[in-house]
C-alpha cells in the first residue's frame, strides 16, 4: 500500500475530522482543527493515501517538550504501521528542533495506543485520575528525544 507522510495544510483538515469523528467519543471540532493551521506551537503530519487522509498525528511544541495532542488511524487501515510511521515524523522532527522529550496522556484502556508508545519507548510517568469526560483515568506518558547534529 503506498502512502506518504506530509506536513498538514488546510487541504487535510477535513479529512482529519472525519479520521476523528471515527476514532474518538469526544471528538475535536473542525474549528479547533482549523485553528490548529494558525497555532505557531502547532506541529501536524498526515498520512495521505492519493488525496485520501488515512491518519494524523500531532504535537504542541512548549520550549523543549513536545505535548502529543493526537494520533488516529483511519479503522480500514490500521495494523499497517501507519501509525508508526507517523510517529517516526515527529520523533524525527522533535530531533532536530532541540524538542528533547515527549509526554502524551492516554486512556487506560486505551490498549493499542498504550503498546504503540511503549514500543516507541514511552514510559509510564503519571496518573491523572478521572481526567477524561466519562471519569476515566489518563495514563501519562513520556519519552525522551536524542537530538541529532
Ligand atoms: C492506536 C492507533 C493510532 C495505532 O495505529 P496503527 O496504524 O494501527 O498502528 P501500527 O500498525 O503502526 O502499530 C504499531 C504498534 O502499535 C501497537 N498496536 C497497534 N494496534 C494494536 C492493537 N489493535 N492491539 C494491540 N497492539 C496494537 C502494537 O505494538 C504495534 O506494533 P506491532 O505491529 O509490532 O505489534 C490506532 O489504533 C488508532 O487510531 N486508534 C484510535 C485512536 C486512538 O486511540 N489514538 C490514541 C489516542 S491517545
Amino acid at each position: 500500500m503506498e502512502y506518504k507522510i506530509v506536513p498538514l495544510t488546510e487541504e487535510h483538515v477535513s479529512g482529519i475530522k472525519l479520521i476523528d469523528d471515527l476514532c474518538f467519543e469526544s471528538p475535536w471540532s473542525l474549528k479547533s482543527f482549523k485553528s490548529e493551521l494558525s497555532n505557531p506551537l502547532a506541529v501536524y503530519f498526515v498520512a495521505l493515501m492519493g488525496e485520501q487522509v488515512i491518519g494524523y498525528c500531532g504535537y504542541w511544541w512548549v520550549f523543549d517538550e513536545g505535548q502529543i495532542t493526537n494520533i488516529a488511524v483511519h479503522p480500514d487501515y490500521r495494523k499497517m504501521g501507519i501509525a508508526s510511521k507517523l510517529m517516526d515524523e515527529m520523533v524525527k522532527k522533535c530531533s532536530v528542533t532541540d524538542v528533547y522529550s515527549l509526554t502524551l496522556e492516554v486512556r487506560v484502556s486505551n490498549k493499542p495506543a498504550i503498546l504503540l508508545y511503549e514500543k516507541y519507548g514511552f514510559k509510564k510517568v503519571g496518573l491523572r485520575p478521572k481526567y477524561y469526560d466519562n471519569k476515566e483515568d489518563a495514563l501519562l506518558m513520556t519519552k525522551e528525544i536524542e537530538q541529532v547534529g
